[in-house]
């Protein structure tokens, strides 16, 4: 594994960057760092130049101050996203993954800086905003994850983001999944909160979306949901949905085969 880390406008942004040829770059969720990728990087890596950053303050990357009073947008990570391909010299339309809240960065990519991707994966996220209770709610989760740290939290979600399958029969992901929530930065946790609870609402701009695109959700997922990702497809002009089968929301860790089965499929219809 070839991990880089640069410094940039006063933090530090760490990523992995391996292998050769068009540029895959997967951007991870909420509040997970890039090692939630681990099956597809393992993959991909193989026939694809594969870019998986840590966003602002999560994994090895560092935040600001700053950030956790305001809040770091989803506009900022998709130019910290940037910042990772202009520093690491790539000029060629990337193939970008977004996963959930990754998905939410990858919808700013899309809408400001559209000349560097070449096809998009939506893999369970969202295009709607949070309704006013759901972003009043996160408010809250942010004031507390600064003054009693990230257990509550990672111990609320875990259950939420697995299949029931999961939880009962793959120690490995529940283990995985529970530890990187478990060790994420409470600052990181309570900026991305912050960020997430005022994002825009992007369903109005699907339809000008005119790149190739992927679909992807757990057919268990409870937070985003297929029938959700079927309507963001049926808007979009140029995409195709797949639904995930033994998943819940993680569906790169909860069946890696086939979220790398149909990524493989659509990376091959692009030439
Ligand atoms: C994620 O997995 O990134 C989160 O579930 C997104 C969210 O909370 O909206």
């Amino acid at each position: 594994m070839t991990q880089i880390a640069f410094s940039y406008q006063g933090i530090e942004i760490a990523c992995l960057d391996q292998g050769g040829g068009t540029p895959l770059v997967l951007i991870h969720g909420f509040p997970f760092d890039y090692s939630m990728w681990q099956p597809q990087i393992a993959a991909f890596s193989k026939r694809f130049r594969v870019i998986a950053p840590d966003l602002r303050g999560f994994g090895k990357s560092s935040l600001l101050p700053s950030d956790v009073v305001e809040g770091v947008a989803m506009e900022r990570y998709a130019a910290d996203v940037v910042a990772t391909l202009d520093y690491l010299q790539v000029d060629q339309p990337a193939i970008m993954c977004g996963f959930s809240m990754g998905g939410y960065v990858l919808w700013q990519l899309v809408l400001h800086h559209s000349e560097r991707i070449k096809a998009l994966v939506l893999c369970d996220t969202r295009a709607a905003a949070d309704s006013a209770e759901a972003s009043a709610a996160r408010l809250d989760s942010a004031n507390e994850v600064l003054h009693s740290g990230v257990a509550g939290l990672a111990e609320g979600m875990l259950p939420k983001l697995l299949a029931p399958q999961t939880l009962a029969g793959n120690t490995h992901v529940v283990q995985h999944v529970g530890a990187m929530m478990r060790t994420a930065d409470p600052g990181a946790v309570a900026a991305a909160l912050r960020g997430m609870a005022c994002r825009e609402d992007v369903r109005s701009r699907l339809p000008s979306i005119n790149l190739p695109s992927l679909l992807l959700a757990g057919a268990a997922d409870a937070i985003s949901q297929p029938a959700e990702m079927r309507e963001i497809a049926a808007l979009l002009p140029r995409a195709e949905f797949k639904e995930i089968a033994d998943a819940g929301h993680m569906t790169t860790l909860e069946n890696p085969a086939a979220v790398n089965g149909a990524l493989a499929l659509f990376a091959e219809s692009l030439g």
